[in-house]
């Protein structure tokens, strides 16, 4: 395949571009011009597009000819980061690529996960103290994942739960809905996370789902298997 990550310089792009070549992916990167040398360990092996992630002609010219685009969604800002990424992404790559965006718990599709007090809290104090901050722009996250959720293109929205860094695990489990016992220990290894991602796009079963995912050896996992 022919993939795209958009983001590939953070850390859950990095890790998605090293599980990309190590299935054979020829893969196009994009990351903002300042961080195209966190990319040095792969320039022989990827083509880099530098860019604004939510700049509609960098993702135009990146996802051409693309069969999948991995796209990491931060709420970065206060313009529209997630949401332009994500509208560019669903208005350029191919109408039968498959789409695999990454988010957190805090994303619903349905309204039915069950979220802990803790949990609300704290995205609601840290979602304040950053807006004003203008440092950062939950909502907005939250809007890119509403036009995803109503795209009829080949989507699926991973949602990581709290995450650790540590050699892989494996694939990690999944559940549709927080609050599922399955996914009670919450935590995933982001090396993990990137994993479930670049697998996604293999896996028709997902498109259309909003995953929640937790590590496969978690006891909450290990609990539910038994
Ligand atoms: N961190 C968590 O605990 C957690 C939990 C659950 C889900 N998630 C999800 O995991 C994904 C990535 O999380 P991560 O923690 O692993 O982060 P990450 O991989 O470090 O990714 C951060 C991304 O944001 C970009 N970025 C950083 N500062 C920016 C700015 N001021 N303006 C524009 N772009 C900026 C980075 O690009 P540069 O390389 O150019 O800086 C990078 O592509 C997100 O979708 C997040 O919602 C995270």
């Amino acid at each position: 395949m022919k993939v795209c990550i958009v983001g590939a310089s953070g850390k859950l792009g990095r890790y998605m571009v090293q599980h990309a070549l190590d299935r054979g992916h020829e893969v196009v990167g994009v990351c903002r011009e300042r961080s195209v040398k966190k990319l040095d360990e792969f320039k022989q092996r990827i083509t880099i597009v530098p860019g604004a992630t939510n700049d509609r002609d960098v993702i135009k010219k990146a996802v051409e000819g693309c069969d999948g685009v991995l796209t990491v969604l931060v709420p970065w800002g206060v313009q529209q980061y997630s949401s332009g990424t994500a509208q560019g992404v669903l208005d350029y790559a191919r109408p039968d690529a498959r789409l695999v965006f990454s988010c957190g718990w805090h994303i619903t599709r349905d309204g039915q996960d069950v979220y802990s007090r803790k949990f609300l809290w704290t995205v609601l104090i840290v979602g304040w103290i950053a807006r004003l901050l203008r440092l950062v722009e939950l909502d907005d996250q939250v809007e890119a994942c509403r036009r995803i959720f109503a795209s009829d293109t080949r989507w699926t929205v991973v949602r990581g739960s709290d995450l650790e860094e540590g050699e892989s695990q494996g694939l990690p489990v999944w559940s549709q809905h927080v609050g599922d016992p399955i996914l009670a220990s919450n935590i995933t290894r982001r090396v993990d996370f990137a994993l479930f991602m670049v697998a996604a796009l293999e896996n028709d079963d997902l498109v259309h789902e909003a995953p929640a995912i937790v590590s496969c050896k978690s006891p909450s996992a290990i609990a539910h298997a038994s």
